[in-house]
């Protein structure tokens, strides 16, 4: 892990409320697929975790929703403007040799960490993404999902299949028959994943978004209840855990 001043390349606007940040580190930084960074933003205290999109040489690039005040503040950021980062955090998702072929299944800002995992995984393996928006103008980056099979849904049916990506999954898992699902998104999402791919017996992975303070471990803002009653901090231990060790 490494703290470092970036500088932002570029800041847009990729989707009604949602940016892609492009940030150059100071040399390269080596980052696997759903592994984050915590972003300081100008005026708050505690830095705000994103997923890491896409990591080339030294570039970086974070997909953001605009959420609240730390995002709406960054989302006003622009080429040439420093930002202190930390980076890459967490665990990440792992997917063995032998899991040819993967399901992913993402909502909302959970599409981002997602993207990461296709873009590793484009060449060497089968690839067959859910992906749920709210409606077509919350579409963004369709062109890095498509690196493998895509399927978008959208909850009003402006786009792709009319309702969520699980229900959209669920239709195509039989026929499909994936060695791995790994998914990310709101957590009534993947509650409903959770529910439905019971007994199945698929290796299936999440990567959760809990409220974070440090992104470190040290602070245990970040903690998630697991299934035996223990607790585990989500920056350290996680963000991706196996879907049937966690509480949901
Ligand atoms: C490991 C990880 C990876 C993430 N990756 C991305 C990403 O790639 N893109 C993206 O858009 N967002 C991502 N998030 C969520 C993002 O960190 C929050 O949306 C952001 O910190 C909100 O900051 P804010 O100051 O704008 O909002 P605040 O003013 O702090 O909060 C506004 C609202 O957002 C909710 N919120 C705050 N933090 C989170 C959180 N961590 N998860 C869910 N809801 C939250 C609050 O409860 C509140 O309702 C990730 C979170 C984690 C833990
Ligand atoms: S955010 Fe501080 S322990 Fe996880």
């Amino acid at each position: 892990m490494r703290e470092i001043v970036a500088t932002v390349l570029e800041n847009k606007r990729i989707a009604e409320n949602v940016y892609s940040l492009t940030f150059a580190t100071e040399g390269e930084v080596k980052v696997r697929p759903g592994q984050f960074c915590m972003l300081g933003v100008r005026g708050f205290p505690l830095r705000r975790p994103f997923a890491v999109c896409k990591a080339e040489n030294d570039r970086i690039t974070v997909g953001y929703q605009i959420k609240g005040r730390g995002t709406k503040t960054l989302s006003a950021y622009q080429a040439g403007d420093k930002l202190s980062a930390l980076l890459p955090l967490g665990n990440g998702f792992y997917v063995s040799e032998k899991e040819k072929k993967i399901a992913i299944v993402g909502g909302g800002a959970g599409i981002f960490p997602l993207i990461s995992v296709i873009r590793a995984y484009a060449e060497s393996k089968e690839i067959h993404s859910y992906m749920g928006f709210r409606n077509k103008a919350a579409v963004c980056m369709q062109y890095e999902m498509q690196r493998g099979e895509l399927t978008i849904a959208t909850d009003d049916g402006s786009l792709g299949y009319r309702g969520t990506a699980v229900q959209a999954f669920m239709e195509d898992i039989g026929a499909l028959r994936p060695d791995v699902i790994l998914s990310c998104g709101p957590t009534p999402m993947l509650r409903a994943l959770k529910k439905a791919v019971e007994g199945r017996n698929i290796p299936t992975y999440v990567s959760l978004e809990e409220r974070m303070g440090c992104g470190v471990g040290a602070c245990l803002v970040c903690v998630c209840e697991k299934s035996d009653g223990s607790r585990a901090r989500v920056c350290r231990d996680g963000p991706v855990f196996d879907i049937n060790d966690v509480e949901l």
